[in-house]
């Protein structure tokens, strides 16, 4: 097949994520001959900018990432610059009249991506405007690739869903999670369906309990104002914690088309045990942070952030159990945790086994570890194996031993590889590491339940974990009520 060619419009051209990740990723596919030569960049923002600024701040971007940058100044020649208002008809005519000319020049063969990575309350208008001032109609596919929030529940998400569907089909609507785009989250599927060793044991006969932690080290940095009506379930339970939940449950797809694949998803989020609003506290735990020290530094509580309420009730921190309703699954929690300033930067999957049928192995009157099959998803990318295995020596007791994988990684923390390979996919037409609609209807009415009972309540305990530490303590009771505990391994 050729490498994929296309017009790429990037809304919010000067923000954070064009800057920090998109140019970078644009480069290495460029660089690695992904795309084919043809192509060309819009970036449209408000502040003026002339293409040349535009091109030298694209460079910089792109400088950080590059080894040996000869190329850096043809990839920018790419590179074209507007100045835009997402509300005025003159801004969309001058980008169409831009578009048709680069579509012309660079033989895109009038593929036209909208890649929107702004702030999400003008998603609606920019995609209504495209189609109302003719950008969409071309030639070529056209394609919207959109970046989260999408929606701040579940009726706000129906409803910018609406418009975009007005102007775009599904089938050309790429939702981006960046977490479906990380290496060892497209491994979960083929550690589960390419070995022998681990789907007949991938169910309630023989897994005790799932746990996902994703932690991190960061503060709310300059986002206050964003995470203030956000929060950790919207902003990463929402969306990144049940992608990987659907990934670790879902059945085999049938084929390993993008259909068959989030047809099995969309089922496991269908049978994700909806939370009635009065039993959340036995479900969920939330948890604010205050000033603590990390890496030897002093950092300020949630409350004292920039753009955040001194009396904020936001959750900067979640716990949850999730229960699944099926055949498969029945009995077996799935517990999730994620929060910021936390003691370390990782995110991980523990699937933890159940214990043998009868012990042989007393090792001093202790019981014998279970099995744990670890999934490193970041910073270190791997796969770890828990086993037991006899102590050498003359008795015959056993001792834990592991069995280890690691990927060769570059530090994987937000690397641009996700976005990278997200979007080859979408330059190409693949849609499968990209959220349906149903899978994001799904999580958020599981989702907006608890939101309501937690918007609805004052957490008096708040703060309740220093910043530097694992979290609120309540969280270990969530586990210990199931007689489990959370494996920090
Ligand atoms: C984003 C959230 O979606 O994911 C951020 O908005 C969070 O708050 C980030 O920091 C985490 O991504 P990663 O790739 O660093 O785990």
């Amino acid at each position: 097949k050729e490498n994929p060619t296309s017009l790429i419009v990037i809304f919010g051209a000067t923000g954070d994520l064009a800057k920090r990740k998109l140019y970078q990723s644009l480069y290495r596919l460029y660089k690695n001959g992904s795309i084919s030569k043809n192509f060309a960049v819009v970036g449209v923002a408000r502040r003026p900018l002339t293409n040349e600024d535009f091109r030298a701040n694209v460079a910089k971007s792109v400088n950080g990432a590059a080894s040996g940058n000869a190329d850096v100044e043809e990839f920018s020649s790419h590179f074209y610059y507007q100045p835009f208002d997402v509300t005025s008809s003159e801004s969309y005519q001058q980008l169409k009249s831009l578009s048709s000319s680069l579509d012309q020049e660079y033989q895109t063969n009038g593929n036209r991506m909208f890649y929107l990575a702004m702030a999400p309350e003008f998603f609606g208008t920019i995609a209504s405007n495209l189609k109302a001032e003719g950008l969409t109609d071309t030639t070529g596919f056209k394609r919207l690739v959109i970046e989260k929030p999408f929606g701040h529940s579940l009726p706000t998400a129906k409803e910018l869903n609406e418009e975009i569907r007005g102007a775009f089909h599904e089938s050309e609507i790429y939702r981006i999670d960046h977490y479906l785009g990380k290496e060892m989250v497209q491994n979960i599927e083929v550690i589960r369906f390419a070995n022998a060793l681990f789907e007949p044991l991938w169910n309630n006969r023989y897994i005790s309990n799932i746990q996902i932690t994703s932690s991190e080290v960061l503060g709310v940095e300059d986002r206050g104002r964003y995470y203030e009506n956000s929060g950790a379930l919207r902003d990463m339970v929402q969306n990144h914690m049940l992608q990987m939940v659907a990934l670790l449950a879902m059945e085999p797809p049938i084929k390993l088309n993008p259909e068959e694949i989030r047809s099995e998803k969309v089922k496991v989020l269908r049978a994700l045990r909806q939370i009635d609003q009065s039993e959340v506290d036995q479900y969920f735990v939330r948890g604010q942070y205050s000033a603590g020290m990390i890496e030897e530094e002093r950092v300020p509580g949630y409350r004292e952030e920039n753009s955040v309420d001194p009396a904020s009730n936001t959750e900067t921190y979640v716990a949850g159990k999730l229960v699944i309703d099926n055949f498969r699954w029945a009995g077996v929690p799935i517990y999730i945790r994620t929060g910021k300033r936390m003691s370390s930067k990782s995110t991980k999957v523990v699937v933890q086994f159940k214990d043998i049928p009868m012990n042989l192995y007393y090792n001093r009157g202790e019981k014998v570890d279970p099995n744990l099959l670890v999934i490193h998803i970041q910073p270190d990318e791997g796969i770890t194996l828990h086993l037991n295995a006899k102590k050498s020596g003359k008795d015959i007791t056993t001792t834990p031993i592991k069995l280890d994988y690691s990927n060769n990684c570059i530090d994987g923390i937000n690397t641009p590889e996700a976005y990278e390979r997200l979007i080859f996919d979408a330059m190409r037409g693949d849609m499968t590491n990209f959220t349906h609609w149903d899978e994001v209807a799904l999580s958020w009415s599981f989702i907006d339940q608890v939101s309501k009972a937690w918007e609805s309540t004052t957490a008096e305990d708040f703060p309740n974990y220093e910043a530097g530490s694992v979290g609120p303590k309540k969280a270990d009771e969530l586990l210990k009520r199931d007689g489990f505990h959370w494996w920090n391994v």
